[in-house]
């Protein structure tokens, strides 16, 4: 099953809105069903997708405390597109290992290969944390694709080395990994940005995808409205861009 795991150790890049976004379209114009797995603390895609309340949540299945995982998914407001929501749990996982409690790292794997041999969902989109904690490694060992946004700074573009090596560090183990590869975001025309975008094409560590998501004021509007931006605003840049990206991204399957 096709298990895509947004990966950047930066906050800010527009991980948690390409999650949202690539779940969001690949329910509503590829037809599939989709699962958005939230393993950040910060539970923003979560909180984009559900209304506020009480769930059973992602630490629950790394910690072994939740056996069925119809228990762990929520329909969301959108027709095909379920969530297994994100807490503050997430959080005291590194706590939980220093007093011997170990999260399973092959949670999200073993969930991704329940859900396929069920036939229950066709993508699983994880939209992981600023930081290589235990749900981010389990997200990625679960990944078939990891893609990761990228803004177009010289710290996270000279970032890209480090974080592609440490990836491919956890391919050694889980070879199903595969980088499928970088996505400029936030982009805007000015020579810095797109001095930044030329350079990361010469040079990336992986592939680029063609497509940029442009910067839109709607994309911030439409954390306001529970909504992605691409069911908020469809014709905003930013969604058109999201769009060409799926469609790229799904060009191989
Ligand atoms: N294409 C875009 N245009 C304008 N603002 C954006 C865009 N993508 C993301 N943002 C904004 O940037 C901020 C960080 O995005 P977010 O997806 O939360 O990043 P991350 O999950 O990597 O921390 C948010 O305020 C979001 O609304
Ligand atoms: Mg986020």
């Amino acid at each position: 099953m096709k298990t895509i795991a947004i990966v950047n150790l930066k906050g800010g890049v527009g991980k948690t809105v390409t999650a949202v976004n690539v779940a969001a379209i690949l329910a509503t114009e590829y037809g599939r069903r989709v699962l958005l797995a939230d393993a950040d603390p910060q539970a923003n895609a979560t909180q984009s997708l559900l209304p506020p309340g009480e769930y059973n949540t992602l630490a629950g299945l790394l910690m072994g405390d939740e056996p069925y995982y119809e228990n762990l998914i929520y329909e969301s407001g959108i027709r095909g597109l379920s969530v297994l929501p994100a807490d503050d749990d997430l959080r005291n996982l590194d706590a939980d290992l220093l007093e011997g409690r170990r999260p399973h790292m092959g949670a999200i794997r073993d969930l991704r290969d329940a859900l396929a041999e069920d036939d229950a969902c066709d993508v699983m989109v994880i939209d992981c944390p600023p930081a290589l904690s235990p749900a981010c490694a389990a997200a990625i060992a679960a990944s078939t694709d990891v893609v990761i946004p990228i803004k177009l700074d010289a710290y996270s573009v000279r970032g890209m080395n480090e974080l592609t090596a440490q990836i491919r560090r956890l391919r050694r183990i889980y070879p199903d990994v595969h980088i499928a590869g970088c996505l400029p975001t936030v982009w805007y025309r000015c020579d810095a940005v797109e001095q930044g975008e030329k350079l990361l094409r010469e040079n990336a560590p992986c592939r680029v995808f063609r497509s940029h998501i442009r910067r839109s004021p709607k994309v911030d509007e439409s954390t306001w409205t529970g909504e992605p931006v691409v069911t908020w605003s469809p014709r905003s840049a930013a969604a058109q861009d999201y769009r060409a990206f799926v469609a790229e991204l799904m060009e191989e399957t």
